[in-house]
């Protein structure tokens, strides 16, 4: 298997993935998160999203998004070829994609939000943990996405703050150290 950085000569592949999109958007009965080859080709000119191939062949994509001003990024648009799944593909794309994320964007957040159970176990495994979507990004760019899920409407009901997806956070291992400073509560001990 490789596995690498795409770049702008792999935009041979866009109109593929996307097609891969629809099929598995169908397969999941789930709205069609719509991705245009042109922006899927644009994640590769930048140096933004990482493509594997087996045995010479496309096996999966996925692509870094970029939220409020880089406090937020989330790895989006993960897909194996279905014939191949469950072969380990996914987990080398997110773990390599992951890496790219936290050596390009050191201070951010990676997040993501998701039905899939691969997907929450390959997150886990990374260091992601699940939270209430207050603690994602409000940005509308983001959200905005989910408008041609089939659950668009009960996201909305519930002001964004949750819906059927669970959301998932990978804080820096430095802001994680702070949150678990323990609070000084004066503690005085009685001598006997
Ligand atoms: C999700 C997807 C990318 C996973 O790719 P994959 O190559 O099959 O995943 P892997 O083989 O690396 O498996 C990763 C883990 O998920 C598990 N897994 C894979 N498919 C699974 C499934 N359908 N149900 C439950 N667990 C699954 C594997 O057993 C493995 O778990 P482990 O680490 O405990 O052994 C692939 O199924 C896919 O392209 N699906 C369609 C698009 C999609 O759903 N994208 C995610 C949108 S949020």
């Amino acid at each position: 298997m490789i596995i690498r950085v795409a770049t702008a000569a792999d935009a041979q592949y866009a109109d593929l993935l996307c097609q891969w999109y629809v099929e598995s958007a169908k397969t999941r009965g789930t709205g069609i998160a719509k991705r245009e080859p042109d922006y899927v080709a644009r994640k590769m000119a930048s140096g933004d999203s990482i493509i594997a191939f087996v045995d010479g062949e496309l096996a999966g994509f996925c692509y870094i998004e970029i939220f409020d001003d880089k406090t937020f990024v989330v790895n989006s648009g993960l897909i194996v070829n279905a014939e191949i799944r469950k072969g380990g593909v996914g987990k080398a794309i997110k773990q390599a994609v992951f890496d790219l994320s936290r050596s390009k964007y050191p201070q951010a957040k990676i997040f993501g939000i998701t039905t899939s159970l691969a997907v929450m176990k390959i997150n886990t495994d990374l260091g992601y943990e699940p939270v209430t979507f207050s603690e994602l990004t409000t940005s509308e760019d983001f959200w905005k996405g989910c408008k041609s899920c089939k659950n668009y409407a009960i996201l909305m009901e519930n002001e964004r703050k949750m819906c059927l997806c669970t959301g998932m956070l990978y804080d820096t291992p430095e802001k994680q150290l702070v949150q678990l400073q323990v609070p000084d509560f004066n503690v005085t001990t009685s001598s006997f």
